[in-house]
């Protein structure tokens, strides 16, 4: 079915019900009905049947989920049918690490292509894939079909790239650089602060502190 206008806050929650499902696949569980995922996931059922009736409600009869049908169902929904070519822009300490992470490729996001302006990385490789200089970014992403670039670039050079990336025809950008991108309508972004989530952890640690 055609899904109606789904809130980012529920696309946001998707991934976490697929990592649950995924572990309960491999466990070999067949069925599992919205309170045990409630339990196991520490979130109400009310909202893991909310969640799921934006996209008809996968169907739950008689006892429970079917997890393997749910597990493809939420894959699909999150585009995890089709496989994504990355490139990596920045390949430093950050860049570095991610072209080092494999389970990104189990998911279907395939690391194409490593760029840096820094002439000492060229030809280095990581994994097998060698980093190559800015200048031969464009006849690259022509040739293999890229459909997500992931920025580690410092932010005084990130808005520029991401326009030229934009040129060149990206439709997708994982931003690590701490600077909001200034991107046409249609260009999906996504930013990533490691800070923000341990400034949140700080202010949560204060507070329970003052409790004590
Ligand atoms: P790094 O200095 O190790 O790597 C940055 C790489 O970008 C270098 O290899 C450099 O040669 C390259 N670079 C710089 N300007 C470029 C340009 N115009 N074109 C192509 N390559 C260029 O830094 P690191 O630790 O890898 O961090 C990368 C960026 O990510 C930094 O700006 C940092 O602030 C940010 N960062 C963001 C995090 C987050 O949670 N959002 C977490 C950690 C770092």
């Amino acid at each position: 079915m055609e899904p109606r206008e789904i809130s980012q806050a529920v696309i946001g929650r998707l991934p976490r019900y697929l990592r649950y499902l995924g572990d309960l696949k491999d466990e070999g569980i067949e069925r599992i009905s919205s309170q045990e995922l409630s339990k196991l996931m520490k979130v109400t059922a009310s909202q893991i049947r909310q969640d799921f009736n934006n996209f008809g409600g996968f169907g739950q009869q008689g006892y429970g989920y079917n997890v393997e049908h749910l597990y493809e169902e939420i894959s699909n929904i999150l585009g995890l049918d089709q496989k994504h070519q990355l490139i990596i822009i920045g390949a430093g300490n950050l860049g570095q690490a991610l072209a080092n992470y494999m389970n990104f490729e189990r998911r279907g996001f395939i690391i194409k292509g490593l760029f840096d302006n820094n002439p000492a990385l060229h030809g280095k490789t990581i994994r097998g894939i060698s980093v190559q200089p800015m200048d031969q970014m464009e006849e690259f992403m022509k040739t293999n079909n890229i459909d997500i670039a992931v920025l580690t670039i410092p932010k005084t050079s990130a808005v520029e790239i991401a326009e030229k990336l934009v040129q060149y025809g990206i439709k997708a950008i994982l931003n690590f650089a701490h600077v909001d991108l200034n991107v046409p309508a249609g260009i999906q972004v996504e930013n990533v602060h490691l800070s923000d989530s341990l400034m949140k952890l700080s202010y949560n640690l204060s507070c329970y502190n003052k409790e004590q």
